[in-house]
């Protein structure tokens, strides 16, 4: 049960990460591809469904008890953050680039964390 949770819960931030990147290709480009209405629907759900397979595995295992948990939720609010900074605020191509490299840093740091399980700052 647990690792199907863990499967699907890396499966979920595969295609957030892969979201966020075609939609911003799409911005950078001008591409009408970003007024669908599915390309505007399809990552929330994503996103709240990467979230409750999050949660649902912290409540089978004591994990908010490990330091890195910390640090990586830490990085997932940034992550969300560099992506509402890319598709509202952003006004130029430079600085959407920069909110997606801002992003894309969160992610490897994220996954770093999930995988090593060893906190950066924290002990
Ligand atoms: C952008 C968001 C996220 C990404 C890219 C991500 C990525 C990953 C990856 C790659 C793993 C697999 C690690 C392994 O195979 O050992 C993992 C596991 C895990 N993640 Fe996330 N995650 C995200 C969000 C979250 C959030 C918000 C939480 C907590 C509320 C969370 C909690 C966990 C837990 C508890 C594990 C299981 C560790 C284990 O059983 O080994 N993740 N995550």
């Amino acid at each position: 049960m647990y690792t199907g949770i863990k499967h699907l819960h890396v499966l979920l931030a595969v295609l957030s990460v892969v979201f966020l990147i075609t939609r911003a290709i799409w911005l950078l480009r001008g591409s009408d591809l970003l007024q669908r209405k599915w390309v505007k629907i399809v990552p929330h759900v994503i996103d709240t469904l990467l979230l409750i397979a999050a949660i649902t595995m912290v409540s089978m295992v004591p994990w908010l008890g490990q330091p890195w948990l910390w640090e990586k939720l830490v990085m997932v609010v940034l992550y969300i953050g560099f992506g509402f900074y890319i598709f509202k605020f952003a006004q130029s191509a430079a600085t959407r680039v920069a909110g997606l490299v801002g992003a894309v840093g969160c992610i490897a740091l994220i996954a770093h964390l999930a995988l090593s399980k060893v906190p950066f700052v924290l002990s």
